[in-house]
């Protein structure tokens, strides 16, 4: 904390160190303040939590399955707490397969929902761990499972429509009732839907800038909709942050624009179609016509802020952050107050991102954060194979950036990665701060292409060519500081199956036949002792078997111990996962159920065995409801 800031907090009457120390003993400003403050102390070989001894994960795995359902270890169990097209409003419509229409679904529950998190009530403070508000991304829709005429290559204006409201994200009040279930409150006064229509602002330094001007908003400023949500993240001061990840799918014709455009050129490196788009939207909405509105792609691949307590609050993109396939945003505290947002960048050969904010947090007013994440400095990661790294800033004006506008860098945020020499990665997806230690886990998915003619080949980072089963690398800022702008870095695993030589996997060391294979990594979350949970997103390619749940202690004898702990139905990726403030509680998203078949003949009927499958939020407990999962 900068000597004037302390002066500052000090003048109201309280020390800046007073309220962390009051602050840190509550768990929803764990996240953020444990790098700096050893609230656990780590012995060699052993993690120990503070006065309580060593909680190791002691539960019996579940195996790899093919089976269309969710399975979950003896002693625990698995509910639906909501699935896609249950009414959020007590005058929205129940849902009806053949009967689904625009303004419908944007009353009710939307598709493919992924990122998860639990905001408690009353206010984000409290704690509670059995009252809440969730927080859900509906990432995209799959049409072919939703509409029982469907043709790809001329959706009807109708069902174009129920996608775009079927995008986006819910807020919807959760409650733990007497008996232990889990119930979602319709009438809730907190409930909300975004969708691809609601209308939103651009902040930061890139708004107003040309490139996001279109012919429905000359300002620049205002966008409708928010599309691709994948993951995302929650801040100290109890907003959400949502993150745009594959924008480019929505739009077409980008061989419209002549070459001697420079937009062409930062289009195609983003993978805007050159002609017509795989969901055809352009033929309903001129702006997903690169040809007829130019820029409204530059409107997204952002990270949106929205206050899930706040039902009337207009999401904010936040251009600071950079413009790039967001997976997810997490948000830690530096010892000196200022913020700090890991982004990684989930396409094949692309990077890994941290935002450092230029004004500390406010820990008194909650809503003088709101614009915290408008200013600083967005740094891009170079992994040397020694082991260390460098954060490179991405600060126009400065030398390869020499010529470079400061919106430029943003909105082109790719292009000014590569000039810098930033190390491309095996398409890095989230990103998270174990609580605990303040080591940072790095979430690589996988990457077949690396290695191959014409491609980037292997580093120490990414050191497996053909990389099918993706790794995930630990990082460990300098000083235990997340603003540092040098780190050090070592393999943590690399997924796979060991049983299978060519696999090459490693776990951090631990003996290979004890653990369960896994594949594909995607999105992850630390529970109370600090140990890893890893959904995947890719084994039925890999394994031909369901996509699943996993555990491991990332420090002591266990480092390493890869457990799986669910199975997923048939063609679903798990997202989510989030724990409720007592760890009693795992919420999980079940994303595309069946994906790959059609209405017609389904590969899957989850979560209810009739069609449609319906992507659902699970809330899983133990059976006596008193036990912290995993333990
Ligand atoms: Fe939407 Fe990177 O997963
Ligand atoms: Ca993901
Ligand atoms: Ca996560
Ligand atoms: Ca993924």
């Amino acid at each position: 904390m900068a000597k004037r800031h302390a002066e500052q907090y000090e003048r109201r009457g309280e020390t800046f160190s007073r309220i962390l120390r009051r602050r840190l003993a509550r768990r929803s400003f764990l996240k953020g303040a444990a790098a700096t403050i050893p609230l656990l102390i780590v012995k060699p070989g052993r993690m120990v939590s503070s006065g309580q001894g060593v909680q190791s994960l002691a539960f019996q795995p579940v195996r790899l399955s093919a089976a269309d359902a969710v399975l979950v270890p003896p002693g625990y169990s698995s509910q639906i707490l909501i699935r896609w097209g249950d009414p959020l409003f007590p005058d929205a419509p129940e849902f009806n397969l053949l009967n689904q229409t625009a303004s419908s679904q944007a009353r009710q529950f939307g598709y493919n929902c992924d990122y998860v998190g639990y905001f408690p009530l009353p206010d984000h403070d409290s704690n509670n761990p059995t009252h809440g508000l969730l927080v859900v991304n509906h990432e995209f829709t799959s049409p072919e499972l939703m509409f029982v005429r469907y043709s790809a290559s001329a959706p009807t204006r109708e069902q174009v429509d129920v996608e775009l409201a079927a995008h986006g994200l819910s807020v919807v009040e959760v409650e733990r009732t007497q008996a232990g279930e889990w119930k979602y409150h319709r009438d809730s006064f907190f409930n909300r839907r975004i969708t691809g229509e609601t209308e939103m602002l651009l902040t930061g330094p890139a708004a107003g800038h040309d490139l996001l001007k279109v012919s429905y908003d000359r300002t620049g400023t205002r966008v409708r909709g928010m599309l691709n949500n994948c993951a995302g993240g929650k801040t100290p001061w109890g907003t959400v942050l949502t993150c745009e990840e594959n924008f480019n799918q929505y739009f077409a014709n980008l061989n419209a624009l002549p070459d001697s455009d420079r937009r062409k050129a930062m289009h195609a490196r983003y993978g805007v179609p050159s002609g017509a788009s795989e969901r055809r939207w352009e033929q309903h909405h001129d702006r997903f016509d690169v040809g007829k509105e130019p820029n409204e792609p530059f409107r997204f691949g952002w990270v949106i802020e929205v206050d899930p307590y706040n039902p009337h609050f207009i999401p904010r993109k936040r251009t600071a952050l950079g413009r790039f396939k967001h997976e997810a945003a997490t948000v830690v505290v530096a010892p000196d107050g200022r913020v700090v947002v890991y982004s990684g960048d989930d396409e094949r050969f692309e990077y890994i991102y941290k935002f450092v904010s230029r004004r500390p947090m406010n820990l008194t007013r909650r809503d003088a954060n709101f614009g915290l994440l408008d200013e600083g400095t967005l740094y891009v990661a170079k992994f040397n194979d020694d082991g260390t790294g460098q954060w490179l800033p991405l600060q126009a004006g400065q030398g390869p950036l020499a010529t470079w506008s400061q919106a430029e860098v943003l909105i082109y945020t790719r292009a000014a990665a590569d000039v810098l020499g930033a190390t491309k990665m095996d398409r890095p997806e989230d990103i998270e701060m174990n609580p605990i230690t303040g080591k940072v886990y790095c979430v690589m998915t996988n990457n077949t292409r690396r290695g191959s003619s014409g491609q980037p080949g292997v580093n120490q980072a990414n050191p497996r060519a053909n990389n099918r089963h993706g790794h995930i690398i630990e990082l460990t800022e300098d000083g235990g500081d997340p603003t540092s702008t040098t780190f050090r870095w070592e393999i943590f695993l690399l997924c796979g199956d060991p049983m299978v030589p060519g696999d090459q996997t490693f776990f951090a060391g631990f003996d290979p036949t004890l653990v369960s294979p896994i594949s594909c990594p995607d999105n992850i979350t630390f529970d109370g002792n600090g140990h890893l949970w890893i959904a995947t997103d890719g084994m039925p390619g890999t394994f031909q078997k369901n996509d699943g749940l996993f555990a491991v202690p990332v420090e002591g004898e266990e480092r390493g111990f890869v457990r799986q702990f669910l199975s997923g139905p048939v063609g679903a990726e798990i997202c989510g996962p989030e724990f409720t403030p007592d760890y009693r509680t795992l919420f999980v998203a079940i994303q595309h159920p069946g994906e790959g078949s059609s209405l017609t003949a389904p590969t899957s009927t989850w979560p209810d065995g009739v069609i449609p499958p319906r992507p659902s939020v699970i809330a899983i407990t133990t059976h006596n409801g008193l036990g912290a999962i995993g333990s």
